[in-house]
This record gives structure tokens, C-alpha cells and sequence, in this order.
């Protein structure tokens, strides 16, 4: 189905010459603040286009792998969500354990045979630095949903669009965001807080004294002149806070189960804690949650993170549009 004629996003025909047809999208430094305004402009066209008429046909007879190495729920199934909503199909390769990878078979090998058949290639791996790999050896576009430890890029561009959505376009600037959990581990983190640092954010990171943010981390954003802060409670900070990101403790990243035992539960979010918080502020959590936000928190309307998911398939579209060269 033909989107709307003028529209400055989707127009009809191929856009072969648009900066993003082609590229793979491995980490959020490689995108500028105008270029978050485009995927931003997107995204919201295709939330418009899923409210109006559910599904059409931007990208109809085009094919996606979705090879993921590791569990995902929401990443996976929003990407699949994505390109169906587009009139595109899918192969999903989750369990790796049914496919050539059980069988000894190299990511650069299984890439190179995937792009035989899809037009793009979504990757969750748990090492850190395999998007990039498997972006070496693929000539088709390559998405990053997860390299281990390192980044989570469409994640962050998704809780930026979040942000954005649900505190009013150009607010960023001036905002406070504070970082919650696991600021070690969390890929998420590492992502968002790189990305904010394109915009005159404050930085706070509350985390237990063995989960804080990686130093290459907060190198990299002081770089940009963002202010940053380290905390080991969330008192001091959450009545300036207007974006609360909780994360979840990575239990499958610790190498020695005790330290997992001795940091989980060390912070949890719930009604009574949430009174000194803003009244016009929000909550977010790239999820799954194990404890860190009470449920009874879930219907305040501060709580955004289920709304986040939903923001997270209107920037997949977007993502898969642009690289696809009809956006
Ligand atoms: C996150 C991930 O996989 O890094 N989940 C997600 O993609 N929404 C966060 C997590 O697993 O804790």
C-alpha cells in the first residue's frame, strides 16, 4: 500500500541514494543528533501508519534473519513484528542449537550463508564485538541486537524515541537521567548513556560498588562535556531525576555466583520510594525485570516502561526501512 504522498519519510520508490541504505547498524556512535531526528521523524510516521492500517507493504518481498545466540523476547519478537508490519518476511533463528551453529559452524560462515537468502540480518550474540564481525564478512546490512556486554544500539534508540515521546520533543536538553542496577553488565546502559551524550544531559549512575559503569564508558561521555555522577543510593538523586532508567542485575554475566547473590535485590523501585520522585518524570526498563520495579507500581503513570516496548517496534520499522533504502 502506497504510504502518504507527502510525506517527507516514506515517499513512494527506493531511496538508494539515503545515508542509511546499505549500512549496518552496530553501535549508537555511529549516529549524530540530526540523524536521531530522521529515525525519530520515522518512527513516528510509522506509528501513525500501524494506528491508521496495521500493516502495508513498504518493504514487501524483502527478507529478514533474526539469528539470535542468545534469549530475547521483546528485541526478537519486535523486529519480526516490525518488518511483518512492513509486508516483509522473516526467518527466525532462535534456538541456535537446531542449526549449523551446534554443529561447530564460525559466525562469519552462518552470516555468509544467511544473506544468500535475507535482505538483512539481525544478530544477538554474547560476545562482545560480534555484530562488527559478522558486519565484516556480510555484504548486506547487519543489525546489532545485543553483543554481549558491549552495546544494544536500536535499544537505545528506542529509549531515546521513549524519552522523547513521553516528556516532549526537544526536552532532552537540560534533563537529568539516572542509571539504576547493573551499569557493568547492562548493555543497555553502555548504549544509552553514549547516545544521551549527544544532547546537554546530567548523568547519574546509582549502582552497588561492583556494578558500575565501565570507566571507557564515562570517558567516552565526559569527552562530550556531559556531567556525571556515581551514587550508592537512589535517595540523593531521585527528587532532581526526570528519566529513572532501572536495570536488571545480569545474572548470566557473573562469573562467580556468590557476587551475584551478594548485589541482587540491592535496589528495587515501588510506590513508597517513588513519593519523593517528580510528579512529571518517568520510569523505564529495557526489561525483563526480575524484582527491580514493583508491580504495584505499574499503574502509576510515571511507569513507562511498558509503553517503552511498543516506542521499540516503531523504531525497528524505522531501522528496517532506512537500511533497506524506503526511508
Ligand atoms: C536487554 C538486553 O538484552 O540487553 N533486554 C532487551 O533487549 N530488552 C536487557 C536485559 O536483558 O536485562
Amino acid at each position: 500500500m502506497p504510504t502518504q504522498p507527502n510525506s517527507p519519510y516514506l515517499p513512494f520508490g527506493d531511496h538508494k541514494n539515503a545515508p542509511w541504505y546499505g549500512k549496518d547498524i552496530i553501535s549508537v556512535k555511529q549516529f549524530s543528533r540530526a540523524d536521531l531526528e530522521y529515525v525519530f521523524g520515522v518512527a513516528h510516521e510509522m506509528h501513525g501508519m500501524v494506528d491508521r492500517v496495521g500493516t502495508f507493504d513498504l518493504l514487501k518481498g524483502k527478507i529478514l534473519a533474526n539469528l539470535f545466540y542468545e534469549p530475547s523476547t521483546r528485541t526478537s519478537s519486535s523486529f519480526t513484528a516490525a518488518m511483518e508490519r512492513l509486508g516483509g518476511s522473516v526467518i527466525p533463528i532462535n534456538e541456535v542449537k537446531y542449526s549449523s551453529v551446534a554443529k561447530g559452524e564460525s559466525l562469519p560462515d552462518t552470516i555468509r550463508t544467511l544473506e544468500c537468502y535475507a535482505d538483512v540480518i539481525v544478530l544477538r550474540h554474547p560476545e562482545t564485538g560480534s555484530a562488527a564481525i559478522a558486519a565484516q564478512a556480510a555484504r548486506k546490512p547487519v543489525i546489532n541486537a545485543g553483543d554481549g556486554i558491549g552495546e544494544h544500539p536500536t535499544q537505545a534508540l528506542l529509549d531515546t524515541f521513549t524519552i522523547f515521546e513521553e516528556l516532549g520533543a526537544g526536552q532532552i536538553d537540560g534533563m537529568t537521567v539516572t542509571m539504576l542496577g547493573d551499569l557493568k553488565y547492562g548493555r543497555t546502559v553502555h548504549s544509552l548513556a553514549r547516545l544521551l551524550s549527544l544532547y546537554k544531559v546530567k548523568l547519574n549512575y546509582v549502582s552497588p560498588e561492583i556494578l558500575r559503569m565501565p570507566k571507557e564508558v564515562m570517558e567516552e561521555v565526559a569527552a562530550k562535556g556531559i556531567p556525571q555522577a556515581e551514587f550508592d543510593s537512589l535517595e540523593k538523586v531521585l527528587p532532581k531525576t526526570d528519566v529513572l532508567y532501572v536495570t536488571r542485575v545480569q545474572k548470566e554475566r557473573f562469573e562467580d555466583p556468590e557476587a551475584y547473590e551478594s548485589v541482587r535485590g540491592s535496589f528495587v523501585v515501588n510506590p513508597d520510594i517513588m513519593r519523593a520522585a517528580k510528579k512529571e518524570m518517568i520510569v523505564m526498563h529495557p526489561l525483563p525485570r526480575v524484582g527491580e520495579i514493583s508491580p504495584d507500581f505499574d499503574d502509576d503513570p510515571r511507569a513507562a516502561y511498558f509503553r517503552q516496548m511498543e516506542y521499540g517496534l516503531y523504531v525497528r520499522m524505522a531501522l528496517l526501512a532506512m537500511v533497506l533504502g524506503k526511508a
